[in-house]
This record gives structure tokens, sequence and C-alpha cells, in this order.
């Protein structure tokens, strides 16, 4: 397979394909492969993005925003700490937009949000 299938799609896939299981062993060893934590959280957090966040921002590497004046999320964090964002969302408070409705995704889906978006925010490059 070319490495230049290594799509958005194909990557929630091969993510996805191991998000379900809770063994530590096996999400070691796909999160040896990338970064920070563990794969499972990041394709939950990209399976709440794509439902809550995508008539507005762009929520690839290369997509535009449906919305032009909503920030890719793959550029959100370059001028915002991303823990300041985490403790908004946390704590239900305001982020974006005035018309960005609020979220309430929990403390486990707020932090798999935050790592999805972190996940985009640097070292993939965009596709080739
Ligand atoms: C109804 C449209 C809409 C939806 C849905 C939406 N956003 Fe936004 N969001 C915006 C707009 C517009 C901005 C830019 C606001 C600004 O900078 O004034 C924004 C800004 C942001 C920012 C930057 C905040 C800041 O303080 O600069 C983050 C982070 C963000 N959105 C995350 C998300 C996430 C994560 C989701 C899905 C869970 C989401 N947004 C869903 C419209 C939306």
């Amino acid at each position: 397979m070319k490495p230049a299938l290594l799509s958005l799609p194909f990557l929630a896939l091969v993510l996805a394909s191991c998000g379900n299981s809770e063994d530590p062993a096996s999400s070691a060893t796909q999160a040896a492969e990338m970064p920070g934590p563990d794969a499972g959280m990041i394709s939950d957090g990209l399976a709440i993005v794509e439902e809550h966040c995508t008539a507005c921002h762009a929520i690839g590497l290369s997509d535009d925003s449906p919305r032009t004046d909503a920030p890719p999320l793959r550029t959100v964090f370059a001028d915002l700490d991303p823990e300041a964002i985490a403790a908004d969302f946390r704590e239900g408070i305001h982020v974006g937009a005035n018309d960005m409705p609020d979220f309430d995704f929990g403390p486990k889906g707020t932090e798999a949000v935050i790592e999805y978006v972190k996940s985009i925010q640097t070292s993939v490059p965009a596709a080739e």
C-alpha cells in the first residue's frame, strides 16, 4: 500500500479498528507509532468531532472550514493553550463564536476531543 493512501479516513479506520480494545498492550503497540496518548482516545475524539464540529470547522489535515469564520481545528492550538481550552470545555465555559454551541462531552469525551485536536495540530504532513 502506498503511503499516499494515508488519508484521514484511512487513518480513522486504522484508529477505529483498535479503538475498542481495552488491552493496554495492544494500544501501547499502536501508541508507539504516534506521540502522546493512546490511539483509542484519539479515535473517540475524532468520532465526537465528526459529529459535532464539522458543520463549521475543518476537522482534517487539509480540508476547508465550511464556515469561513471558524478556524480549521488543526490550527486552533497554534495560539491557544490546549489545557486552557480543555478546562473551558470541561467546565462548560463558552468557547468560540457566540453561535458556536456549548458542548458537554463529559470528562472523557472532552479529553478525547482535545487529544484528537492536538493530534492533528502538527506532526502529520498534509496529503501529498
Ligand atoms: C455553529 C458553528 C460551530 C460549531 C458547530 C463549532 N464551532 Fe468552534 N468555532 C466556531 C467559530 C465561528 C469560531 C471562531 C470564533 C472566534 O474566533 O471568534 C470557533 C472557534 C473555536 C475554537 C477557538 C476558540 C477560541 O477561543 O479562539 C475552538 C477551540 C473551537 N471552535 C472548537 C470547536 C470544537 C471542538 C467543536 C466541536 C465539538 C466546535 N468548535 C464546533 C463555530 C463553531
